[in-house]
């Protein structure tokens, strides 16, 4: 097991040596070392990076594999290559797509995403190694080898949505980032967080899709007692786009360092699209704010934002908090009878 999983990584160290010389060194990866240098890509962060460009080819990866002596079916069970059933016979996995290594804790890679530099309707964006026994999207984070250092120094790490915008906001002098791949932040990955540290910034895209994901990410994070904020963009920016547009002080300076608490986001969140004219948007907004004060939120945060919430609605102090208390009270009957089923289930003991 351990000999496959060595080989496997030494094919994928091949692969990236491979895409990143036909970026670099050839004629055929001159449109897409052009389109990196659009999008602000400095010849040193290719390097460090090793990002390259898969030939629009079936078999230049496979041929080099073969011509290295791997066995080729080990190869596509990692990903780079895929087996035809008809004969058992192989071809690249990636084609025509700027590609980029994805490295496992200690800097191996072990996976690859694929850009595609034209937009295309037919074909996905970035294509991703499949899972893969080197390769678990779940638990993997882009940039984490390289930015552990700094994430431990400063206690705290930033996560964003696309290892596009890590990529970004290395080169705006942020080095404590990380992404995942192309997957919500899950449970494995926050343990793996709990080992490195107390707080984390969410730093996702301003869409639709974004406030949603930074709102169970910081709920999961919270669960497991990980303090999170969120440094909020402007609607339609990413953090590649927002250093594009306002460049790397002001993403540091207004949005970095400047992030909104866990709660006030979900209250910005709540808030939005919904119309305090009716009483029945206003109570509901009342309600997801309540749900979240039930949970891990301190006596200060609690008083902070009941008096917000009176402000902002027009109701009571009184009333809010009393609400607060009665969905406390339901959570807690709900916990003492879960509890006492658990008590009251039989133990069975079968004897062998
Ligand atoms: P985005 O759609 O926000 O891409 O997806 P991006 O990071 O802004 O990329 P550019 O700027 O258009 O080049 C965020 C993440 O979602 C995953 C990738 O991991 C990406 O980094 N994704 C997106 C895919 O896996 N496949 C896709 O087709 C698109
Ligand atoms: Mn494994
Ligand atoms: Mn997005
Ligand atoms: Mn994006
Ligand atoms: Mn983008």
């Amino acid at each position: 097991e351990g000999q496959r999983h060595r080989r496997m990584k030494e094919a994928h160290q091949i692969a990236a040596e491979y895409y990143h010389h036909m970026l670099l060194h050839t004629e055929d990866g001159e449109e897409a070392l052009q389109y990196l240098e659009d999008r602000g890509f400095s010849q040193t962060l290719i390097e460090d990076y090793q990002i390259g460009y898969a030939l629009p080819t079936w078999d230049g990866l496979t041929n080099l594999l073969t011509a290295r002596g791997f066995d080729l079916a080990e190869v596509a069970e990692s990903g780079l290559l895929i087996q035809r059933e008809q004969d058992g016979s192989c071809f690249d996995r990636f084609r025509g797509r700027i590609m980029f290594p994805i490295r496992d804790e200690s800097g191996k890679t072990i996976a690859f995403s694929g850009r595609i530099i034209e937009a295309s309707t037919s074909e996905a964006k970035y294509m991703n190694s499949p899972e893969s026994p080197i390769f678990h999207k779940s638990q993997v984070f882009f940039n984490l080898d390289k930015a552990r250092a700094s994430i431990r120094k400063q206690h705290k790490a930033i996560i964003m949505e696309g290892f596009i915008d890590v990529l970004a906001a290395v080169r705006a002098g942020i080095p404590n980032v990380i992404a995942t791949m192309g997957t919500a932040l899950t449970p494995q990955h926050v343990t793996k967080l709990k080992r490195l540290v107390e707080q984390v910034i969410i730093c996702y895209d301003g869409d639709g899709a974004g406030w949603e994901a930074a709102k169970r990410a910081g709920e999961l994070l919270q669960q497991s007692r990980i303090k999170a904020e969120v440094a909020v963009l402007p609607e339609k920016l990413d953090p590649d786009d927002y250093v594009k547009q306002h460049g790397a002080t002001s993403f540091k300076e207004d949005i970095i360092d400047k992030p909104h608490t866990y709660i006030a986001f979900v209250k910005m969140h709540a808030r939005r699209g919904k119309n305090f004219q009716f009483d029945n948007d206003k109570m509901q907004y009342v309600q997801e704010v309540v749900d979240l004060l039930v949970h891990n939120t301190s006596p200060l945060e609690r008083d902070l934002y009941i008096r917000q919430l009176a402000d902002e609605t027009n109701l009571s102090e009184e009333a809010i908090l009393a609400t607060l208390r009665q969905k406390e009270s339901d959570e807690a009957q709900r916990s003492k009878r879960q509890q006492q089923k658990e008590q009251f289930t039989p133990v069975v003991v079968t004897h062998q």
